[in-house]
C-alpha cells in the first residue's frame, strides 16, 4: 500500500491540504495521509470554503507521480470513482460522481475532491489529493446531505477512512501505470447523457454531456458544436433535466 502507508491524525487543523503541501515542500515521501477531525479553513474548488465540522471525514494524501500538470485534470476527475466506490461499499447507498469533483447521493452532494499540484523548476513536484465527506450531522450547505442521513444508519469514520484509502491506493497504482477503466467512470456519472448548464467564468452554455475524454475533460454538445470542458478551477456544472435547448 502506498497511499496511507503513513497516517497522521490531528484534531483540528486549518486545512489538511495546506498541511500536506507544507510537508511535501519539506521533502516528505509520497504515501503520507493526514486526517483531521475538523478544519477551520477547509477549502473546495473555485476558491470556495469547505464546511468542516466534527463528524465529517477530512483527509489529504501526498503523492509524487511522474505527471505533467496537464494530467492533474485526469487525476481530479477519475479519483472520484474509487472514493465513491468506498462510500457506497460502507454505506450501502448508491454514490455517483458529478464532473469534475463532486460525490453525490441522489443529486445531493455528499463529498468532494480537491487535487492540487505543486511545481518546482517547471515540473510537477508533488500532488495533494484532498477528500472531504459529509458523514454525520447536517452539512448545513444547500444541496448537500450527510452519508449517514442518506444511508439511514450510523457509520464508523475509521471504517470509511480505511475503505477510501484502500480504493484510492489501488486506483493510484493503476493510473500511474496508465491503466484506468473509463467505463467505471461512465457507470458512476450523474452527468453523462444528461442536459447540463455549464458556467465557465462569465460564460454560460447549455448542452448534452456526451462523454468523458481520457484526459478527464467533459465533452458537451451545444448548438451542434462539441465543447471540451477542462478548466476545473473555473467551471461549474448543473444538470438541467428535461431541457432540450442547446443540445442534440
Ligand atoms: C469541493 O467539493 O470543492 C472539494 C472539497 C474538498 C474538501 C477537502 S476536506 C480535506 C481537504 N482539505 C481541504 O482544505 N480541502 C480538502
Amino acid at each position: 500500500m502506498l497511499i496511507g502507508k503513513h497516517i497522521v491524525r490531528k484534531d483540528e487543523v486549518a486545512s489538511t491540504n495546506d498541511l500536506v503541501k507544507g510537508r511535501g515542500k519539506d521533502g516528505e515521501p509520497e504515501g503520507l495521509v493526514l486526517v483531521a477531525r475538523s478544519q477551520t479553513a477547509g477549502r473546495g474548488r473555485m476558491g470556495k470554503s469547505w464546511s468542516s465540522p466534527e463528524g465529517g471525514l477530512y483527509l489529504s494524501a501526498l503523492v509524487r507521480p511522474n505527471f505533467s500538470t496537464k494530467e492533474l485534470l485526469r487525476l481530479t476527475v477519475f479519483a472520484c470513482v474509487p472514493v465513491a466506490t468506498a462510500l457506497e461499499e460502507v454505506s450501502g447507498v448508491r454514490v455517483q460522481v458529478k464532473w469534475p469533483n463532486d460525490l453525490e447521493v441522489e443529486g445531493r452532494k455528499v463529498g468532494g475532491i480537491l487535487v492540487e499540484g505543486v511545481s518546482k523548476l517547471n515540473h510537477l513536484d508533488f500532488v495533494v489529493i484532498g477528500v472531504g465527506i459529509n458523514v454525520k450531522g447536517d452539512p448545513g450547505v444547500e444541496g448537500s446531505v450527510s452519508l449517514e442521513e442518506a444511508a439511514g444508519k450510523d457509520l464508523d469514520l475509521e471504517v470509511l477512512l480505511q475503505a477510501i484509502l484502500h480504493h484510492l491506493d489501488s486506483f493510484y497504482t493503476k493510473i500511474i501505470a496508465g491503466h484506468f477503466d473509463e467505463d467505471d467512470y461512465v457507470r458512476r456519472s450523474s452527468v453523462l447523457g444528461h442536459y447540463v448548464e455549464a458556467k465557465i467564468g462569465n460564460q454560460i452554455l447549455e448542452g448534452k454531456a456526451l462523454y468523458i475524454n481520457s484526459d478527464g475533460a467533459l465533452v458537451v454538445r451545444s448548438e451542434g458544436l462539441l465543447i471540451r470542458l477542462g478548466h476545473v478551477s473555473e467551471t461549474s456544472l448543473r444538470v438541467v433535466e428535461g431541457s432540450e435547448s442547446g443540445g442534440t
